[in-house]
């Protein structure tokens, strides 16, 4: 007989995860749900955009030098509101806020710090494309009271845990808290998240790659070999690859979650450090997928050992299935190419 199927909402799934842990007051999933509730009001928001005067720009730039849009705001301003009264926090960093988000004097300060994109993929709001937003949790460093930079400039293998929500034909929301990678799919007739994707796990390769071959000609030798490689007809290895590239970050990564597959976001002349932002992008991710199984490099450089000097610092980013991320690393490193030839 057909195992039972049991709705497991993310609260229960939260609450269970806390009950493993004898020592764990409620503050951890307190902070997981308030983000929950807060994802779902960004949903809410997202999917009436085209009947709202919420589309279009907000006539401003944020830190990164990046259009802001009037949805990236009301995101911002939405996660904000969401989560700095509970008393989970001491501090909170967004793409769209130039320094820190402080947690207001009238309310208690916790031992969490929250780093976030309020909604990825910007560009493809008035055009309907998947977006999405992105969270990393760390533990406070400093002793008490208001947190401080230092709080949140930490490498991305001291996160207690990360997530991200595509808003797409459905609205996923994605956690690790280091026990696995869990997707639940949002069910609009009953406002919950119920567990659809349990304990995701991405293939060792894929055979896609995501990358804007756009800006092919600013490209170092070693990106150009790889993307050669890749596309050479020899099907006992799967090759050519296809190309997936959606300009969202968070949708591309899901795809190759599940999927398999490499998304790279190299440096080139015009981004010398890359374009995506560690703290608050690529770190929770990769946070994901080495917990489900893959990889995550600046293309030398493990990206979770890295750590942030400032807020809104950019790293070029190979992340996806771990064969496909090594063997663009060998290429990066010229060894492959002499192999290859
Ligand atoms: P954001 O909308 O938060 O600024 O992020 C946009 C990022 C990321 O979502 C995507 O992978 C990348 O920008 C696309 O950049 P290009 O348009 O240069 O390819
Ligand atoms: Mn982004
Ligand atoms: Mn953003």
């Amino acid at each position: 007989m057909a195992e039972k199927r049991r709705f497991m909402t993310l609260g229960r799934h939260i609450e269970e995860g806390e009950r493993e842990h004898p020592g764990a007051t409620g503050d951890f999933s307190g902070l997981l749900s308030d983000i929950s509730i807060a994802v779902k009001l960004i949903w809410r928001e997202v999917n009436k955009a085209g009947l709202i005067n919420i589309l279009g720009s907000a006539n401003r730039t944020n830190e990164s030098g990046d259009e802001v849009k009037k949805l990236d705001q009301f995101a911002n301003e939405t996660i904000r509101k969401a989560m700095d009264h509970q008393g989970h926090l001491c501090v909170m960093a967004s793409e769209e806020s130039n320094g820190l988000i402080k947690i207001p004097d009238r309310y208690q300060k916790g031992k969490y710090v929250l780093v976030f994109d309020p909604l990825d993929g910007s560009s493809n709001i008035d055009a309907n494309v998947s977006i999405g937003s992105i969270f990393g949790i760390f533990r406070r460093v400093t002793p008490s009271g208001p947190g401080a930079v230092e709080d949140c400039l930490q490498p991305g293998y001291k996160m207690v845990a990360a997530a991200y929500v595509i808003y797409g034909s459905s609205t996923i929301f994605v956690y690790c808290t280091g026990e696995g990678v869990h997707g639940f799919t949002l069910d609009p007739s009953v406002g919950e998240f119920l567990l659809s994707h349990k304990s995701m796990r991405i293939p060792k390769r894929g055979r896609t790659y995501s990358i804007n071959e756009g800006y092919y000609s600013r490209w170092e030798d070693g990106i150009k070999e790889y993307l050669r490689y890749i596309k050479e007809d020899d099907p006992s290895t799967g090759r050519p690859y296809s190309s997936r590239y959606i300009g969202s970050l968070v949708a591309d990564f899901h795809r190759n979650l599940l999927y398999g597959g490499i998304f790279m976001y190299p440096c080139d002349k015009l981004h010398p450090n890359g374009k995506l932002r560690l703290l608050y992008e690529v770190a929770p991710l990769a946070f994901i997928v080495e917990h489900a199984g893959g990889r995550a490099s600046d293309g030398v450089k493990r990206i979770l050992a890295t750590k942030p000097e400032s807020l809104h610092q950019r790293t070029p980013v190979f992340m996806g299935s771990e064969e496909d991320v090594m063997e663009a690393e060998r290429f990066l490193s010229g060894v492959a190419a002499f192999e290859s030839t």
